[in-house]
């Protein structure tokens, strides 16, 4: 009695196992993997992307990065970075404990910094090419297989944040795609992306950390229209289909991977900027009108005329805006994001 009772228990767990077993290695995701060697000092960050992760890299002469009141916040002048502030490599980088990497474009300057890894991402740039003289997300690739193959990078320890957020729809919009047609441009998108993660981690990188699509209806560009009062949810969805089909990927890659079912993560970008922008609506009404905002649309954050007056407006503490300027949050944004994502980043970077 008691035997047959106790095998009947034993199926019964079986059979919740064997039902529960694809669920829970589902939420397990990649729970255990440890990485970036024993000592935080032996990490190196390479990061690829646009806009959210240049932290210096496109020239002075062409962006509006390098001029004021970018970097107003901190370091009180501009480096390069679409922000008041930070941005959000610097953040991942103080995940990690190392420094924010050097950005590609200025090596020459910052030798003993090679030990951190670099940084690839330029603002604009996308996984196809965007405005002309900006290299694509396969360019940045290139460029970090020939500081591999030149020795000056080491893969040992290393991970990859890999920065999409939007540019490829933003163009593709602006030479003429439809809404219709977007579903097959985001398969399209997704498909690239996908050969180009591949093949960061074909060249020795142990983790690749790629970013979904925040909600981008929700940036100032999109909604100016309705004077920042409320979000495009068309837009929303989309990007609600980019992150799907990115989160498809990445299962697909993990699941061809040569030993690492955990080397391809997300980080929840979109569920990041949901949570802070709801934070935010309850202390301003008016949340999504940006900081640094452009007099008129001949103009943008930071433009100055012939007479070198400035033809944008200021909010009085960008550290209570959500949004910097059309297109990118505050520093304060990208805090309060990280702060939503670092239990998350907790259990896949140990
Ligand atoms: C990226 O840019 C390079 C150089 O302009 C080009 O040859 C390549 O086809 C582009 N890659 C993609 C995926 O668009
Ligand atoms: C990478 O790590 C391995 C194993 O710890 C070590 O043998 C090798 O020398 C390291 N390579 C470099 C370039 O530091
Ligand atoms: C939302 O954005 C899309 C793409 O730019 C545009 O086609 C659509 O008209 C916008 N929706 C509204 C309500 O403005």
């Amino acid at each position: 009695m008691m035997r047959s009772d106790g095998s009947f228990l034993l199926l019964l767990i079986l059979q919740f196992w064997l039902a529960y077993l694809p669920m829970m290695i589902d939420q397990v995701e990649c729970g255990s993997t440890i990485i970036g060697g024993r000592y935080s000092s032996d990490r190196r960050l390479l990061v690829f992307g646009d806009s959210y992760a240049d932290t210096g890299n496109l020239p002075r002469i062409i962006a509006r990065s390098w001029s004021e009141p970018y970097g107003m916040t901190f370091p009180k002048k501009p480096t390069g970075r679409f922000s008041d502030g930070r941005v959000f490599t610097d953040f991942f980088a103080s995940f990690l404990q190392v420094r924010s990497p050097i950005p590609y474009s200025l090596r020459k300057y910052g030798k003993k910094l090679f030990h951190y890894g670099m940084n690839f991402a330029v603002g604009g740039s996308g996984v196809f090419q965007t405005f002309f003289i900006i290299s694509n997300l396969t360019t940045q690739i290139d460029q970090m297989e020939e500081q591999v193959n030149l020795g000056v990078i080491n893969l040992n320890s290393s991970i990859a944040l890999v920065v999409i957020a939007g540019n490829d729809y933003y163009f593709y919009q602006n030479e003429g795609g439809t809404m219709k047609g977007l579903g097959k441009f985001t398969e399209k998108v997704i498909n690239q992306l996908k050969l180009d993660l591949k093949r960061i981690r074909d060249i020795g990188v142990e983790k690749i950390a790629v970013t979904n699509l925040d909600e981008i209806g929700c940036l100032p560009s999109f909604t100016k229209k309705f004077s920042y009062r409320h979000c495009n949810e068309t837009v929303n969805k989309a990007a609600t289909y980019h992150n799907k089909l990115l989160a498809e990927a990445l299962k697909e890659l993990n699941m061809e991977d040569r030993d690492n079912t955990c080397a391809f993560v997300v980080i929840d970008l979109f569920g990041g900027f949901k949570s802070s922008l709801k934070q935010g609506r309850k202390k301003s009404k008016n949340i999504l009108k940006p900081c640094c905002e452009a007099m008129s649309d001949d103009y943008s954050c930071g433009s100055v005329d012939w007479n070198d007056q400035k033809k944008y407006s200021l909010c009085s503490n960008p550290e209570e805006a959500f949004y910097w300027d059309s297109e990118h949050p505050t520093q304060a944004t990208w805090n309060s994001v990280y702060d939503f994502l670092k239990p998350s980043l907790k259990t896949m970077f140990h």
